[in-house]
């Protein structure tokens, strides 16, 4: 398995979240008006902390609904955090407003998981990757024109015989490179890619993927990578972070959380990835159940619900998270026994199955074939 180098712990931090929320407010039905009953709230993101240095490419795993879209847009501002604190370079952007804000979303971008309805199918491919220098009042139309070439270059795009073509005319891949020099062209320094390659053909996702890295490299630029499939992420990213229901549950560097992954959350995420064994088709264990709505979070551990090793101390008491080895950390009682010590009477989970995982896959190994495919 291919992962990043470690990144020096010195780099400047890009972007911090700290005890990060946000929860999303229901709306009152007229009974609950009636009565005078405040509706729950989903607790979509609620309490994450998370640093991303320059050139460093974060992952962000977790299944469909556990908030990573959440905690991305939050972290852009696009959402209006809850609670916690988002520091950008050192400066507390969590509240910003105005021409602050208008500042920080030149510096910080989204890119989502969809090219095909992400791109205003109307423009040509010059105009959607001007569009943002147009409503942020940079330049002249001399002045953007070349910084629409430069974007375009910076995605290994030719900006001849193709800044005048329409989104129609280029495959899902191109598109996606399209959506990344719309989103470079305002000169960011964090980028969030939301399920970047999920919607493309496997053949080409390592192409992208490798254009990110080679992006952050090349630019500095800090990279949350968030994706459903753990597979992906070892590909291209420095520290992994496995978010359940609103929390990050075990986070490290990519090869210690990949190769020996300690959450029971994880070790399923790893264990449903497709195995490719030669004369075998490949088989994919799914996890069981789903994720809790964030309307109704259940008390102790948010994975009791879905866990084999679960007793009922992870049903009664929240785990917090435990440094296990140089900066692998875990949310569970299996690795921390402080709760065990303080509720003597209720039964503590015993140690789980750790799982050497060699390889990661069907995905990766795919990926790695198709390289320079796109
Ligand atoms: N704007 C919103 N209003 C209410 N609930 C939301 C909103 N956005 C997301 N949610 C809920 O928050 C949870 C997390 O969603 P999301 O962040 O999109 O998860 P993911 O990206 O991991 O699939 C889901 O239960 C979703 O229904
Ligand atoms: S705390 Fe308990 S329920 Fe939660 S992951 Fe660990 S063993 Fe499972
Ligand atoms: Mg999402």
């Amino acid at each position: 398995m291919s992962t990043r180098h470690a990144i020096d712990p010195s780099a400047p931090l890009v972007i911090e979240a700290q005890d990060l929320k946000t929860h999303f407010q229901g709306r009152s039905g007229i009974l609950s008006a009636l009565v005078g009953v405040k509706p729950p709230s989903a607790r979509a993101l609620d309490g994450v902390d998370l640093r991303i240095r320059e050139r460093e490419i974060v992952g962000l795993v977790g299944e469909s609904g556990c908030g990573k879209s959440t905690l991305g847009m939050t972290l852009v501002r696009m959402y209006q955090p809850t609670d916690g604190q988002i520091l950008y370079r050192g400066e507390d952007i969590t509240k910003v407003e105005g021409r602050r804000l208008k500042a920080y979303r030149h510096s910080a971008q989204i890119i989502f998981q969809d090219p095909y309805s992400s791109l205003n199918p109307r423009l040509t491919i010059g105009q959607v990757i001007e569009e943002p220098l147009i409503i942020h009042g940079i330049g002249t139309a001399a002045e953007r024109r070349e910084k629409v070439i430069r974007a375009l270059e910076l995605v290994r795009i030719p900006a001849e015989g193709n800044i005048d073509r329409y989104p129609s005319d280029l495959s899902g891949g191109q598109r996606q490179r399209v959506a990344i020099a719309r989103a470079l062209v305002l000169e960011p320094k964090f980028i969030v890619a939301d399920e970047p390659v999920s919607m493309l053909d496997v053949s080409i996702q390592a192409s992208v993927l490798e254009l990110l890295d080679e992006l952050s490299r090349e630019l500095g630029l800090a990279v949350l990578y968030i994706s459903h499939d753990i597979a992906t992420v070892g590909y291209i990213c420095n520290h992994v972070a496995v978010m359940y229901l609103g929390r990050i549950v075990e986070e490290g560097r990519s090869e210690d959380v990949l190769m020996r992954p300690l959450h029971p959350y994880t070790q399923r995420l790893m264990d449903a990835i497709p195995r490719m064994t030669p004369g075998e088709t490949p088989e994919r264990i799914e996890l069981r159940g789903d994720v809790p709505s964030p309307l109704a979070v259940p008390p102790g551990c948010r994975f009791s619900s879905r866990c084999p090793y679960a007793t009922a101390l992870c049903e009664a008491v929240e785990p917090a998270l435990s440094d296990q080895a140089e900066a692998h950390r875990v949310r569970c009682h299996i690795y921390d026994d402080r709760a065990a010590r303080a509720h003597p009477d209720l039964p503590a989970p015993r140690a789980g199955k750790i799982t050497e995982v060699a390889e990661t896959g069907a995905l990766v190994a795919a990926a790695e074939d198709a390289r320079w495919q796109s």
